[in-house]
């Protein structure tokens, strides 16, 4: 018989006061406001890899959501992702108290360029013996386009295009500057680093000039895992030849088993294995010692929900309630005279005010959402590994710590009696070994294995 599928267990967290749970905030005994304490991140790490977690996940914006009636008001007042702080910065505090779990940390691709990041990634892989792991992300925000000089957001594609060559100058950084064997520290030979052995990149590229070399020795993974989010065909594109994890959601019956097969079908057009790529789903696990203590923890989120957080995060650009409800998304649109968002497509515009406004209410209450006992969870849970074709999940956090606890002390031991949790972490592993049972290193099939050594540097 084969091992049960193993479930990747990822903590969905950033350095802000309100991320994806909007209004939970105001639940008495919430820690959320602690975000900016160094005691607040270390406990959160003890406490996930106490319960044999993967990765602790930090999303990052770099702007105010100021889409929705044409105001970063809201965000603030709500504390919708706003104020935040820099989520590399956590991940030393963090690492200096736990040896095992990792770090999946968020860096844009448009606005600071690829030099200095690679630098401070590799700088990160060497102080948690590599554990981190890279979410590339291009940035959706107009008032982070607006942060950094630019008057409007560069283009979609063209993001990933950049998206692309930036990663081009890190592989070239990380894999291809410094051999393996460059770092002497040769006391009597006075040589700390055989210069034969380091080389300047010298990348001309359309968007970057590097000249290099890397300032950093080779860390334990060189490359930090390459997480990505993304269902248009750019982005499927670069995460075809780029990405090793992928965070994965949708409502709509068969959109991850879509998103999951176009990304498969793109690592081989690239030539790597379809496996190559784990998918992660957004999931919303309430779990409870029995149903009264279940029923109390859904009243309880449900009352303290924002549904205008939700308006404000996902930056509709307009007021439902506004508007007659039975009036098309497209009508609203033409009344506040927003024919630029008719034409920049991607806004759902033939279904009504009302179902949108439905739709935006539900939109985090997915496929992937489970209320019960532990038994009732560990069940779903193994469904959607399972049946839905997902390799783990990036748990959705209502309250801190309370989430990340009920799931290490309820979930976590249930879903070890079945197998689909170690019961330990494996000694000095990094987390690319973690997630792939391969080596520390990005496989050879990998696009960015071609910089090794200084081939292809040219
Ligand atoms: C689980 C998840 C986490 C994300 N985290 C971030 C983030 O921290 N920062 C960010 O700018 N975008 C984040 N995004 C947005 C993605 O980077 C991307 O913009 C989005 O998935 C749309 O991609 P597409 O236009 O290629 O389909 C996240 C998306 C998902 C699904």
């Amino acid at each position: 018989m084969t091992d049960p599928k193993r479930l990747i267990v990822n903590l969905f967290e950033m350095n802000t006061v309100g991320h994806i749970t909007h209004g939970m905030w105001r639940q008495p005994g919430n820690q959320r406001e602690h975000y900016k304490d160094i005691g607040f991140w270390i406990e959160l790490a003890q406490l996930v890899e106490s319960g044999g977690f993967d990765s602790i996940f930090i999303a990052d914006v770099l702007g105010a959501y100021d889409v929705y009636k044409g105001t970063a008001d809201i965000a603030l007042r709500e504390g919708i992702q706003i104020p935040n702080n820099d989520p590399l910065l956590l991940i030393p505090a963090m690492a200096a108290v736990t040896k095992h779990v990792g770090f999946g940390v968020t860096f844009s691709t448009s606005y600071e360029p690829p030099f200095t990041f690679a630098r401070r990634m590799s700088t990160l892989d060497h102080l948690t013996d590599g554990r981190v792991g890279w979410n590339v992300v291009t940035s959706y925000l107009p008032n982070a386009a607006r942060n950094f000089g630019l008057e409007e957001q560069i283009p979609h594609d063209t993001r990933y295009e950049i998206a692309n060559e930036y990663l081009d100058v890190l592989y070239k950084l990380w894999e291809g500057s410094w051999d393996d064997d460059a770092v002497l520290i040769d006391r009597e030979g006075s040589v700390y680093t055989d210069p034969a052995r380091v080389r300047p990149i010298n990348h001309a590229g359309q968007h970057f000039k590097v000249a290099g070399p890397h300032l950093s020795e080779p860390s334990l993974q060189r490359t930090p895992v390459i997480f990505q989010a993304t269902a248009s065909p750019a982005g499927i594109d670069l995460a075809g030849r780029h990405a090793e994890v992928i965070f994965t959601g949708g409502r709509a019956p068969g959109a991850v088993a879509k998103n999951i097969s176009a990304i498969r079908d793109a690592n081989e057009r690239n030539g790597r294995r379809r496996d190559d790529t784990k998918f992660l789903v957004q999931a919303a696990v309430i779990v409870g010692r029995n149903d009264a203590e279940v029923t109390e923890k859904l009243d309880r989120y449900r009352r303290f929900t924002s549904i205008e957080g939700k308006f404000v995060h996902m930056s509709i650009p307009f007021e439902p309630a506004a508007h007659p409800q039975d009036i098309s998304v497209r009508e609203a649109l033409t009344r506040e005279g927003k024919q630029d968002v008719i034409d920049a497509g991607g806004m759902p515009l033939d279904i009504t005010v009302g179902q949108l406004a439905k739709s935006v209410n539900e939109s985090w209450d997915q496929q992937f959402f489970v209320a019960g006992t532990p038994t009732v969870v560990a069940d779903e849970i193994e469904r959607w590994l399972d049946a839905e074709g997902i390799d783990g999940i990036n748990l959705r956090q209502y309250h801190s710590f309370e989430t990340a606890r009920d799931f290490v002390e309820l979930v976590v031991p249930e879903l070890r009696k079945r197998g689909r949790v170690r019961d330990a972490y494996a000694d000095g592993e990094t987390l690319r070994e973690r997630l792939f049972g391969e080596g520390p290193r990005l496989p050879e099939r990998h696009y960015g294995a071609r910089y090794r050594g200084g081939k292809n540097l040219d």
